[in-house]
């Protein structure tokens, strides 16, 4: 057998991994970002970076160059390994690693997801013709699990408030739930009675149009994987994690408060809201620090996971801690 031995450039360029490969691109648009911010008046707006030319949208081919929003935090990112394989998707099993050994499973090839309830245009939609004129932008996000541990993600995605606006949600629609896809046969986890399946998430429709909720596609410059919800997750990031529902199938504009599942089967333990809040403690343990994944230190936990000036307002006047 012959075997070619590869020459030295060959092997350096294959051993950089998919991870490194990404942060460099981050870099560069990081900079091209901020060199067109300082022309445009020192602001960070998102289509300015040198090799960004407006914003593709969604279903556009992988390799895109995405613009990075300016609500993006400038800290270090997860490692893609871990944001990958310490998951939280319970159709797929209770341990950490279940969903990255288990989820490859799902087929998420065609997905259609159902739009109902109080909008002007219900119906059942290809997810690309959900998506598709919308524009996709990168949001490096801090994802706080309840579980005092959190990420910072790099997510490709859509504003959920674009899609909705095209849904046109009558003026009765208050909330807006979600639900997540229901087929034992492809989610083992859901043969067994550990939630309320399908698992069902609900946010008030002023949280919904927010602009820092996103629906997510992608991560790391790329599609997502199955176990970190493909091919459609919401994200919202002053909330607990398990706000943000995996799987997307169906989405509801309601005039009462949806059920969730977490607050079906512990109402104690997760409230409606479950906003990120150091002050209130879980009735098992305190929400006071986190764990970033990858440190080794704990750190303090920050009022709406740090992003209390965008979203303090939507509370004004509520008792968060009767609100949890
Ligand atoms: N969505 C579904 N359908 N099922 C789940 O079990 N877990 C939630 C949330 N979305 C969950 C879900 C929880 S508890 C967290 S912390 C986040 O997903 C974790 O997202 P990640 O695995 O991408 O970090």
């Amino acid at each position: 057998m012959l075997i070619r031995v590869p020459r030295a450039s060959e092997v350096r360029s294959r051993e950089i991994t998919d991870e490194e490969l990404y942060l460099r691109r981050r870099e560069f648009l990081r900079q091209s970002a901020a060199g067109a911010g300082a022309l445009a008046g020192g602001l960070l707006l998102p289509g300015l970076g040198g090799a960004v030319e407006g914003a593709p949208a969604a279903g556009e081919a992988p390799g895109a160059v995405f613009p990075l929003s300016p609500f993006s935090t400038d800290e270090e990112t997860t490692r893609y390994e871990h944001a990958t394989t310490y998951n939280n998707f319970y159709e797929f099993g209770t341990d950490k690693e279940d969903p990255s050994r288990n989820a490859h499973r799902m087929r998420t090839r065609p997905w259609a997801v159902e739009v109902a309830g109080e909008v002007r245009r219900p119906g059942t939609l290809d997810l690309e013709d959900l998506l598709a004129p919308h524009a996709v932008e990168e949001r490096i996000y801090r994802l706080r699990c309840v579980e005092a541990w959190s990420m910072v993600i790099p997510w490709l995605g859509i504003p959920l408030k674009d899609v909705l606006e095209r849904l046109e949600p009558t003026p009765h629609a208050r909330y807006v739930a979600f639900r997540t896809l229901h087929d034992p046969k492809q989610m083992p986890g859901q043969r067994r009675p550990i939630l309320r399946w399908p698992y069902r998430e609900g946010l008030r429709l002023d949280e919904a149009m927010h602009p820092l909720t996103l629906l997510a596609t992608g991560m790391y410059g790329r599609d997502l994987p199955n176990q970190n919800g493909a091919p459609l997750r919401l994200v919202v990031p002053w909330k607990y994690g398990f706000k943000s529902i995996k799987s997307i199938v169906r989405i509801e504009l309601t005039r009462r408060r949806p059920d969730t599942s977490w607050n079906i089967s512990a109402p104690r333990e997760y409230g409606f809201y479950s906003n990120v809040n150091p002050e209130v403690s879980h009735p098992r343990w305190s929400q006071r620090r986190e764990r970033r994944i990858g440190d080794f230190f704990k750190r303090p936990t920050l009022m709406f996971n740090g992003y209390a000036e965008e979203v303090g307002s939507l509370y004004a006047g509520m008792d968060l801690a009767r609100n949890y």
